[in-house]
């Protein structure tokens, strides 16, 4: 995967059954927590715009871990995209879809994961051309049933579902034919950085490989 071709987003959700939503406060953890998840069999890593390294640690990734695909998540702004495709970013990932996003990532070859909660919300997607979406908080919002609601109008839009969804309930996701890949941060154990034990990262990583469709 050529770090200079842009990526579309079906690229991003097919490699894996599972996207890793990471967290990282200090630059120091990204490049061994980027190559545990690399060692786990996972490429596409969604490092969250939620803390004050996020671009840093997003920055490192891209420069010391060619290998993996770093992408942006916690998108919520222009500012967000663009600052994300200047760190190195490949593709993006937003809580919610606005135009704004939408076309900032497009003019920065972002490949966008836009989420979604609501059919309004994917009409508007949809319209601006994005038909593979995050549907975020996937649980929280109606789960695998609104997904199946979502499967006969919206019959050529695919799904990453996103918040509350672990191992043991992916299956269920991964089993709707309108649904590509999950995005989950059980992968990645807040205290994982401060105990060192990347290894744990690693084996969480090598579980979801089961889940390949
Ligand atoms: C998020 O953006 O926080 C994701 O939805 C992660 O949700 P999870 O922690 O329930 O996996």
């Amino acid at each position: 995967m050529n770090a200079t071709t842009p990526l579309t987003a079906l690229q991003v959700m097919q490699d894996s059954p599972v996207i890793p939503v990471i967290v990282l406060n200090d630059v120091a953890h990204a490049v061994p927590m980027a190559r545990a998840l690399l060692a786990g069999g996972i490429r596409m890593l969604e490092v969250t715009l939620r803390t004050k390294q996020a671009l840093a640690c997003i920055e490192a990734i891209a420069r010391d871990v060619p290998e993996a695909v770093v992408g942006a998540g916690t998108v919520r702004s222009k500012a967000d995209a663009l600052a994300a495709a200047r760190a190195g970013a490949r593709f993006a990932v937003s809580p919610g879809y606005t135009s704004a996003v939408g076309q900032a990532c497009r003019d920065a070859n972002l490949a966008l994961l836009p989420g979604v909660a609501s059919s309004s919300e994917i009409m508007m997607a949809t319209d601006d051309g994005f038909t593979e979406l995050k549907f975020f908080p996937a649980v929280q919002a109606g789960g695998v049933g609104m997904l199946k609601a979502w499967s006969g109008p919206f019959f050529d839009v695919k799904f990453c579902p996103t918040g509350g969804i672990t191992l043991q309930s992916a299956p269920d996701f991964l089993a709707l034919g309108n649904v590509v890949c999950v995005g989950g941060s059980w992968l990645v154990p807040a205290n994982v950085p401060e105990t060192g034990d990347w290894g744990r990262v690693t084996r969480l990583a090598m579980e979801t490989q089961v889940l390949r469709k």
